[in-house]
């Protein structure tokens, strides 16, 4: 029972009662419409572009290759129309063009409106030395007015690199200031394009800007987020995108049987949620595709009665980053019109220590009646998704299931803070979203789900003990462990315990949430049919 319920407020007595926390009243909308530019996809030339633009502070930014590609004729034509002389700054500024290194040139005011060049490298025009040269043009280009981009030599998926570089790169993580939730970054208040294809440049924007979404519910920290801040969060998005929203709240998640949510969101003075967002493309029915994403919401996870050590807790406030980008995609389904119905599923409590909370050696029931013996409170993860992937395949019938956590320390120790284990019961579902991930720079690597370390998970008084004891492969026996309650579903699991946080400010990452997932499973959605 939870410590919020009458009930135990009745057994447990006043004093040992977890007290009600004080959150702040902030005004949070912000969080959900992160500032990105207002981007043009133009089909004029740059010569006009520019001699058009009503700013006075305009920031050019053209891309240089590598070799002997570095002044491509089509951008030395253009440079020279523009009042350049090309020759002549190759050689007072010798432009880098390793990915991602940038240099700037000021103009004097005359012709037209670009106050800077902005040189970006795109060493050999591969979509990661794209995506790097656009954040390098995002982080040059933070605090002016405006920006025009001369589309780089590429093909569409170059471009799309590229421009979600920029959004990425031009991003700071929100601020909470006095006057409430504030822009890291100033500007730029719009970019306009050149010689890049609308659409390319409006999905690469939209995809780009779910990924802020998600990393700032991440970043928000956990005395202002908890299960019903999420759940509130949810119930916005789905108001402004068209989707349906369904929360089950603790009285709910009780009454059915949700064990595992009920028992890691125990110990909190806020209680767990199960939230339902459901997006359905014009003209859907039953025979259109369904797709379910759950996604691992623990907005703070202390370690529970087995408590993490002070360093291991720092970061723990964007446990919840799975539901974070769970919650990003659907917000962004509408706009990237996915062709398939998508529910997203967020597995909302937070870890804590009290009077309430749950123990080493508790069984507890999950959804759908499989029993979970604990042998440690941090490994809470899997017992809150474990509800959600039953649920999920008991009643929502889905084509594929796929989850999303920052589950093991063990993925981080084995693929370190670039790459993501990927776990599927089906190759053709890991191999498209190992492309996707491919295609987006978030890298997805397949990792085996080996049956004869199922053994280890065995215990003397439940249907399973939640981790194996005698065996490592942490990343691997939790995978293990969510396979049991996906039946037989085609189903994916990325474990983003190592990508989804960063503790460097360069290139696209900043500092905390990362996001990583949300553009590569946009992709794949896209892409669905
Ligand atoms: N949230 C953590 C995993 C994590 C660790 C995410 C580091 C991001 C960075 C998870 O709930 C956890 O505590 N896992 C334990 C499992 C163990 C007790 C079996 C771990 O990985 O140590
Ligand atoms: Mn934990
Ligand atoms: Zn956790």
């Amino acid at each position: 029972m939870h410590a919020l319920t009458k009930a135990s407020t009745a057994t447990v007595g006043a004093f040992a009662r977890p007290r009600r926390r004080y959150c702040s009243p902030v005004p949070v909308e912000d969080l959900l419409s992160p500032s990105v530019a207002t981007w043009t996809a133009g089909d004029a030339p740059l010569t006009d572009v520019l001699a058009d633009h009503e700013s006075d502070d305009v920031a050019l930014v053209v891309g240089v290759r590598g070799g002997d590609a570095a002044w491509e004729p089509r951008v030395r034509a253009t440079l020279t129309d523009v009042g350049f002389d090309v020759d002549e700054l190759l050689e007072t500024h010798e432009p880098a063009t390793k990915p991602g290194a940038s240099t700037l040139v000021r103009l004097p005011r005359g012709r037209h409106a670009a106050r800077v060049l902005v040189l970006v490298g795109v060493g050999d025009g591969t979509a990661d030395d794209l995506r790097a040269a656009g954040a390098a043009a995002g982080r040059a280009t933070r605090d002016r007015d405006a920006v025009v981009v001369l589309g780089p030599a590429a093909d569409e998926g170059g471009h799309a690199a590229f421009v979600e570089g920029q959004v990425l790169g031009a991003w700071a993580p929100t601020r909470l200031t006095g006057d409430g939730w504030a822009p890291g970054a100033q500007g730029p208040r719009e970019v306009v394009t050149v010689d890049m294809e609308a659409d390319v440049v409006e999905r690469a924007v939209r995809r780009s800007r779910a990924a802020l979404v998600a990393r700032n519910l991440a970043n928000t920290p956990a005395n202002i987020k908890n299960p019903a801040w999420m759940a509130r969060q949810a119930r916005t998005v789905a108001r402004r995108s068209g989707l349906q929203v369904e929360v089950l709240d603790e009285k709910a998640l009780a009454r059915d049987g949700f064990g595992g949510l009920m028992a890691v969101g125990g110990g909190s003075a806020t209680p767990p949620r199960l939230v339902r967002l459901s997006w359905a493309p014009d003209g859907a029915d039953d025979d259109t595709p369904h797709v379910v994403l759950a996604g691992k919401g623990i907005t703070f996870d202390s370690g529970g009665l087995q408590v993490k050590p002070p360093e291991a807790m720092t970061a723990m406030k964007t446990d919840m980053s799975g539901s974070a980008i769970v919650l990003a995609v659907l917000d962004a389904c509408r706009d990237l019109e996915v062709p398939v119905r998508v529910t997203g599923l967020l597995a909302l409590a937070e870890n804590m220590v009290s009077a309430t909370a749950y123990r080493p050696g508790d069984v507890i029931t999950h959804f759908g009646g499989r029993t979970t013996e604990v042998s440690n409170t941090d490994a809470e993860g899997r017992l809150v998704l474990a509800d959600a992937l039953a649920w999920a395949d008991a009643r929502l019938d889905p084509d594929v299931l796929v989850d999303i956590a920052t589950l093991t320390g063990a993925a981080r120790v084995a693929l370190a803070r670039t790459m993501a284990p990927i776990y599927a019961t089906d190759d053709q579902v890991a191999e498209a979203l190992r492309s996707a991930g491919e295609t987006t720079g978030e890298r997805v690597w397949p990792f085996p789900l080996v049956d004869t370390y199922r053994r280890a998970m065995k215990s003397d008084v439940a249907d399973m003990n939640h981790m194996a004891t005698s065996v490592g492969g942490g990343s691997i026996t939790a995978a293990l462990f969510l396979r049991e309650f996906v039946g037989d579903r085609r189903w994916a699991h990325l474990d983003i315990a190592g990508p989804g946080r960063s503790d460097v400010d360069s290139g696209i990452l900043s500092k905390g949430g990362t996001g990583f997932g949300t553009r590569l499973l946009l992709r794949w959605l896209e892409g669905l049919t």
